[in-house]
């Protein structure tokens, strides 16, 4: 996710667009910049870093104007660094463009401009779409609003953009896919921005493009709605914001936490997007294809990570091993690290980090490069320790995680790995045409199976009504879903403070099972994939000894149904793929038992986001 902010009209421009970019730092703040036109020319500042840099970098140039846009960026496509911070002018020097998305054929549309004499300074997307729109207009022969429509309709991928240009100053044109943009509507002025947070201090009319529409904002002038696609007029639904500024940045959602738990959808769709192509039976990701030989005659994969990022690496144990019949061991990067481990230069190590920052990860990646491992990372923050020290690697694009407890991060996680174990199974010839279609299809309706997971948010806050009280729980699980009992543990110690403990169903009656009792609530997952005759044995075991049985069943379940206290459905997928509905639920429970104990849940007692110290 990156933010951006525009304005035009009687104001000055620049204080305007840097304090909306400081409410819009929560959506990425690795490098800022900004752009105002000052009635002849452009004058643009951009810097890694975050807006308080661009503050103060902005004082090298001219500050007048009263046309101008800027942009916090969370980078998806080149490291963080000045020139590839937004906006970005085309060739000319005519146009500027900020972008909040990913342009997935980039590289193509790059290849033929280059071809007609097009240069690039920066490795970014984005800087590829403003000279194409600047391409667009001169073979055309049209004015920019035209050239943003033919141009858009040439790229596949996501977008949120706002352009303008130097020869035409009364107007900005905007456009969307995918990525939040909205327009502020005041007395002859015009705010645009991701959300309404930069402008709701100056007027709470607002509109919300729709996917497909773009928009030009012109002083004095009705807003001009139009669809991409065909250049059709759409007709503006001018909105009165009822948010305050708190409730924005937040989209709504009391918590950082629950706007990331329903992020996942599209979280996990941004994460396979341009990776995972099932109707033309591919999965492409560079970081594999050019390592392919030494992940395929790895004498093991060796995962190491740490809390969610460490239960994310069990569910790829699972899926490597059943998949891509590759060895796999995972270690707490922090056991691994001072245990002496047995490395050689036949191993892999893929190292799983959201923050790319937490120290023992990072050490455990430098000893393993030490003993010649080529080690593969696997981040959310684009240039962030742990990306820079890995060989290569593959970001998921889960977008800025603010809450302390990692929610999207451990789904994309899963997609990212999931990905790269159908990518090597597919290599090693582990899998049938038809069978690797079956998955790449199957992984491709994961976001709306996500989504009606997340429906079952009112059934899972009566059940944390019963149980919010409780000083002990354990959580149960068996194969690909004994990790997600681990997660959902750590989910509910870490925000709400309870006890929580995940076990392998089936140990249980090597000693945990003398736990049970009335004040004892056990959740199982108890899918219909994934041992489920065994689950049910398990679960008359604990019923009879007057356990609490909260059960994760497949919709449709008749059986656990009569025996669980309560159950709550997932949509049914590929055992494999079960890791990333069966959380969904555990992630509400934890959320609304952590609320009804007045916990702070996005930032718990004692912890921090990243752990960069030992
Ligand atoms: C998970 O909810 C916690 N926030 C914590 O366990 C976290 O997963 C762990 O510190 C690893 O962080 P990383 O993914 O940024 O390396």
């Amino acid at each position: 996710m990156c933010g951006i902010v525009g304005y035009i009209g009687h104001r000055d421009a620049f204080p305007i667009v840097i304090k909306g970019l400081q409410r819009l730092e929560y959506r990425g703040y690795d490098s800022a910049g900004i752009a105002l036109f000052d009635g002849n020319n452009i004058n643009l500042s951009k810097t890694k870093g975050k807006v308080e840099d661009l503050k103060d970098k902005s004082k090298e140039i001219s500050l007048a104007g009263t046309l101008g846009i800027g942009h916090t960026r969370w980078a998806t496509h080149g490291v963080p660094n000045d020139v590839n911070s937004h906006p970005h002018y085309s060739n000319s020097g005519d146009l500027v463009i900020i972008h909040n998305g990913i342009i997935e054929n980039y590289e193509s549309i790059k290849k033929a401009l280059q071809n007609r004499d097009y240069t690039f300074k920066s490795d970014t997307d984005t800087e590829v779409l403003v000279n194409l729109i600047e391409e667009v207009q001169k073979t055309e022969g049209v004015k920019l609003g035209k050239a943003v429509q033919i141009a858009l309709n040439q790229v596949v991928g996501a977008y949120a953009i706002a352009v303008f240009d130097k020869k035409k100053p009364d107007e900005i044109v905007v456009a969307k896919l995918g990525s939040p943009l909205a327009i502020g509507v005041g007395e002859d002025e015009f705010f645009i921005a991701s959300d309404a947070s930069p402008f709701i201090e100056f007027t709470n009319n607002a509109i919300y493009l729709e996917d497909e529409e773009m928009a030009i904002v012109r002083l004095g002038k009705e807003i001009k709605l139009r669809k991409i696609k065909n250049d059709a007029v759409a007709y503006p639904n001018i909105l009165e914001l009822q948010m305050n500024l708190e409730e924005i940045e937040k989209g709504g959602y009391d918590h950082f936490m629950l706007k990331e738990i329903y992020e996942q959808p599209r979280a996990i769709m941004d994460t396979y997007r341009g990776r995972l192509l099932a109707d033309q039976g591919i999965i492409r990701m560079a970081g594999i294809d050019q390592n392919i030989e030494k992940f395929v005659n790895a004498n093991r994969i060796i995962i190491v990570a740490c809390g969610t990022s460490w239960h994310a690496g069990l569910v790829a144990e699972y899926i490597f091993e059943d998949l891509a019949r590759i060895p796999v061991e995972v270690e707490y990067a922090s056991e691994f690290r001072y245990r002496n481990p047995v490395i050689t230069d036949k191993d892999v190590l893929i190292a799983i980090s959201q923050s790319g920052e937490t120290a023992d990860t990072l050490a455990a990646i430098k000893l393993a490069k030490e003993k010649g491992a080529f080690v593969f990372g696997v981040c959310n923050v684009v240039g962030s320790s742990i990306a820079r020290e890995s060989d290569a690697g593959a970001y998921t694009h889960a977008g800025p995680e603010i809450g302390v407890a990692s929610t999207k991060a451990f789904t994309t996680q899963i997609t990212v790995l999931t990905l790269i174990a159908l990518k090597l199974a597919k290599e090693k010839g582990e899998f049938s045409g038809s069978k690797f279609h079956e998955y790449l299809t199957e992984l491709e309706t994961i976001p709306a199976k996500v989504e009606k997971a997340l429906k079952s948010n009112d059934l899972v806050e009566t059940v944390a009504e019963v149980y919010k009280d409780s000083t002990n729980c354990l959580y149960l699980g068996r194969g690909y879903n004994f990790p997600v009992a681990l997660e959902g543990a750590l989910k509910l110690k870490e925000i709400s403070y309870i006890h929580a403990e995940g076990y392998p169903a089936a140990e249980m009656k090597h000693g945990p099972i003398a736990l049970i009792d009335e004040q004892m609530p056990v959740f199982v997952i108890a899918t219909k994939k994934g041992h489920y005759e065994k689950v049910v044995s398990n679960i008359q075991e604990i019923k009879s000894r007057k356990g609490k049985i909260i059960a994760i069943v497949t919709e449709g379940d008749v059986q656990v149904k009569e025996l669980a206290d309560h159950v709550i459905e997932i949509p049914e997928t590929l055992e494999s793929l079960t890791p990333l509905l069966t959380t969904i639920p555990l992630q509400l429970l934890s959320y609304h038992i952590a609320v009804m104990r007045n916990c702070n849940v996005d930032q718990p007692r004692n912890l921090a986001k990243s752990v960069t110290v030992e």
